[in-house]
């Protein structure tokens, strides 16, 4: 039986490093402020599309070097409200990565469209040789997936999407504040998609998402798209969602931009510290190697790892959370059996889905933390090498 100040103990925490943490000084900081920023919203009933969500709007667009942001209630609605403001429907192909995120491909699906699935690069991103392969005469857009924080070679990809005249969505979920030659995501294509979700490094306290672009009428589109199809209180141009964001959420929202730069350059300054100690375990571990035109935020910090499981496990032992992303390439998820793409068919992402792993990298780990990991790896490899 368990004595009375036993029973009183907080539980041990499963992870000495745990792979997410949320609590910061800097957030509880902010807590107060968000709370009085609730309160206002409340005594003046700004519910809904209110003036929190155009301030959030505001210095999201700001942040992403667009015109225009559109705040919606997931980045999965982000997708799915570009695809259709786009025209993009039956019959219409769609070419993107299944490494990624399921939202990725199935906002294709989910508009009655049809995604073609091409293989990754060395960095894990779309291949533009593949893209240029898989262009055809029904493909209606590309939808180029910036993964981890790393941008997709957009000089390559904007060249092939002129010369088709495909427009590029870009899927920045994973990727708020990256740039790609000094250029930000999600105003680099004709549409940038974002993610508000809580494990993202821009997070509100629930789902959330924001569309962003340069085009005035898209944008004005996506506000449609994401509010009925309503073109004001009473007339309905087309039928469409209730995607909005909420009014608090955005007020999260707009605390959480203030803290980015903080969060990437720490999470930045984290991976420098794993490159400097894992680069040496070349041929065992591959640590992401960033173009020098890419500016990567490290939403995620994936290794490559042989005997990947097993070093997974030996992390574990040793009380180091990790995860992979993603364990099944979109393509061989049951859901996407229509598209009749078997094993095989996307060797690299096949070969990646079974190497991958996802070390800890959140701006909340203390630099021993990320040199224990470090240790623990080290010591794994030294011994299968022994
Ligand atoms: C690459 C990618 N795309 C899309 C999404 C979908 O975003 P949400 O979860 O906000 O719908 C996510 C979120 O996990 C993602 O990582």
């Amino acid at each position: 039986m368990q004595s009375k100040d036993e029973s009183k103990r907080p539980a041990q925490p499963r992870y000495r490093v745990p792979f997410v943490s949320f609590r910061s000084a800097q957030k509880d900081k902010q807590f107060d402020t968000i709370l009085k920023r609730v309160r206002e919203m409340y005594e003046n009933s700004q519910f809904i599309l209110g003036p929190q969500v155009e301030a959030f709007e505001q210095s999201f667009a700001q942040l992403a070097g667009c015109a225009h942001a559109v705040g919606v209630n997931s980045g999965t609605d982000a997708m799915i409200l570009a695809l259709r403001a786009l025209g993009i429907g039956p019959g219409d192909e769609v070419i993107t990565v299944a490494n990624s995120f399921i939202a990725s491909v199935s906002a294709v699906s989910l508009c009655g469209a049809t995604p073609v699935l091409v293989d990754v690069a060395s960095d894990y991103n779309i291949d533009p040789d593949c893209i240029e392969k898989a262009i055809g005469p029904k493909t209606k857009a590309i939808i180029a997936v910036h993964l981890t924080g790393l941008p997709c070679r957009m000089d390559r990809i904007e060249q092939i999407s002129k010369s088709a005249n495909v427009p590029v969505i870009e899927d920045a979920a994973q990727a708020v504040g990256a740039t790609w030659a000094g250029r930000r995501v999600g105003g680099i294509g004709k549409i940038g998609c974002f993610s508000l979700h809580p494990l993202k490094n821009l997070h509100v306290w629930g789902d959330g998402g924001v569309a962003t672009t340069n085009d005035p009428e898209l944008a004005e589109r996506l506000r449609k798209e994401r509010n009925h199809g309503l073109k004001n209180r009473d007339e309905v141009e087309f039928f469409s969602f209730n995607s909005r964001l909420d009014s608090v959420q955005a007020i999260v929202g707009l605390s959480a931009v203030e803290m980015l730069p903080d969060v990437i350059a720490q999470r930045r300054k984290n991976a420098a510290l794993y490159d400097s100690r894992l680069r040496a375990l070349k041929g065992y571990l591959e640590i992401p190697t960033p173009d020098k035109k890419a500016f990567a935020t490290y939403h995620l910090y994936v290794v490559a790892a042989e005997r990947r499981d097993a070093l997974r496990d030996h992390l574990d032992r040793a009380g180091v959370e990790t995860k992979i992303h993603y364990p099944i390439p979109a393509h061989l998820q049951e859901a996407a059996k229509s598209l009749g793409l078997s094993r095989g068919s996307l060797p690299v992402t096949e070969a990646l889905a079974g190497k991958i792993l996802s070390l800890p990298i959140h701006e909340n780990l203390q630099e021993a933390q990320i040199l224990e990991v470090c240790d623990l790896i080290e010591h794994f490899y030294q011994r299968s090498i022994a």
